[in-house]
């Protein structure tokens, strides 16, 4: 049943820095779309079924915009070392363990089991150059009522002798099949290309991905300006270009604001990368837990924001240590304090409206009308039970909701809801 009404303690962004509050309000969904937020239930949906989840808060489903499916089980481990050192000791030994069918089984069992539990409605995830893993992993993604874009990563250099494809012919081969082995298969889980990084493919696959991205509208993510040394190696790689943007920029991997390219976190981006990022319609996938675990920086996310550049936040597992997006949120807020405190006091850090946007809307609206309450949307939403987390003060909706991301461990999800469909309790 996908019409009906939830009552609650509603919030949601109305624009990038409100929230809008109703408590005890009334939120209509018909068909899977949410038809608004009201205090008083509108005389044309008096007959919708009622379900009653007073002193709960409801608030929109998150996006996780950048997450890796294969690092999950590793995650917190080798978070002394910085992006390079990582990939190498810790990372591309694990994802190789993915050759084997088995393993991956189980391993993503382990992650989906606790992406279906979280805080997420939907997810732009990675996967791993394995074929038969990736769909797998996107079998099981399937059951999670999650909609989600999964990558097969591609990876001809670099990657050590366990994971490395054999040539860019090969890479693309695979692609082509998994592309064949997974069209029209399910309803809520979908590919997009994904390179991993320009040090991880040669420039003959970066072009071959740049056309099949064309040839058959596919999205694209990666990884973009990250840590200063693999920037400095990816001029080295394609000496050509004027900035690392501008690499993939050549390889015609920058999509378009159609078919737009999620780049992962633009720490070292400059004015000059934020154009480019502007005139392809890129979205940023914001990760301050991965940038400060792996020292890799602060990206300037309010500078983005002011250039009109699309901004979400991704957890980025394993680099970051955790899927929970209320600590994202959280995060992201507290690196801008340090970025404005330490490096550009011209530069105000997020508030606490526009960093709940990012993960909400700000990612959503990759997925098209996502991540908000407004009339039109998709009906995505999540019941929390904050009533554990005890208060001498009578708290406005608006100040239980901050302090749910400064301590979601003391938060119980109670429904999730994705285009209408309760995913926790399947009707
Ligand atoms: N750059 C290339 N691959 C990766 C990855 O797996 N994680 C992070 N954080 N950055 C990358
Ligand atoms: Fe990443």
């Amino acid at each position: 049943m996908k019409s009906f009404v939830i009552k609650g303690d509603i919030a949601f962004n109305e624009t990038r820095e409100k929230i809008k509050t109703l408590e005890n309000g009334y939120l209509v969904c018909v068909n899977g779309i949410c038809k608004g937020a009201y205090k008083k239930l509108p005389e044309e949906y008096k007959n919708l079924e009622i379900r009653d989840f007073s002193g709960q808060l409801i608030v929109p489903g998150m996006t996780d915009l950048h997450v890796h499916a294969p690092q999950y089980t590793f995650r917190g481990i080798g978070m002394d070392l910085e992006l390079l050192d990582w990939l190498n000791q810790h990372t591309f030994p694990e994802e190789a363990n993915y050759s084997n069918l088995e393993y991956a089984k189980k391993a993503y069992s382990y992650f989906t089991y606790d992406l279906k539990r979280s805080f997420s409605t939907r997810a732009v995830i990675f996967a791993t150059m394995h074929t038969d893993a990736t769909v797998e992993l996107m079998d099981q993604l399937e059951d999670t009522g999650v909609i989600s874009y999964v990558g097969r990563v591609n990876m001809d250099r670099n990657g050590g002798v366990n994971l490395e494809e054999e040539s860019a012919e090969v890479s693309l081969q695979e692609t082509g099949k998994w592309l064949d082995r997974v069209k029209g298969r399910y309803a809520r889980t979908f590919p997009i290309l994904t390179p991993r990084f320009i040090p991880s493919c040669s420039d003959e696959l970066m072009q071959g991905i740049g056309k099949l991205s064309k040839e058959q509208n596919l999205r694209i993510q990666s990884h973009l300006s990250e840590n200063p040394s693999e920037v400095a190696w990816v001029k080295e790689l394609v000496p050509q270009s004027t900035c690392y943007a501008n690499a993939y920029e050549i390889f015609d991997t920058m999509g378009n604001e159609n078919c737009p390219t999620i780049m992962a976190h633009c720490v070292y981006s400059d004015e000059k990368e934020m154009d480019i990022l502007k005139k392809h319609g890129a979205y940023i996938a914001h990760c301050s837990d991965s940038n400060m675990n792996l020292t890799s920086g602060i990206a300037p996310i309010r500078k983005f924001m002011d250039a009109g550049i699309h901004v979400g936040i991704g957890t980025d597992v394993a680099a970051g240590s955790s899927m929970n997006m209320l600590k994202a949120i959280l995060n992201a807020i507290q690196a801008s304090k340090m970025y404005y405190r330490l490096v550009d006091q011209s530069v105000k850090p997020l508030t606490f409206e526009e960093s709940f946007y990012l993960a909400t809307e700000g990612g959503g609206s990759y997925f098209g009308q996502v991540g908000s309450f407004k009339e039109g949307y998709e009906f995505d939403a999540l019941v929390l039970d904050d009533s554990k987390m005890y208060s001498m003060r009578d708290l406005t909706v608006r100040e239980r909701l901050e302090r749910t991301c400064y301590n979601d461990a003391d938060v119980v999800i109670r429904e999730k809801y994705v285009q209408g469909e309760n995913t926790f309790h399947r009707e």
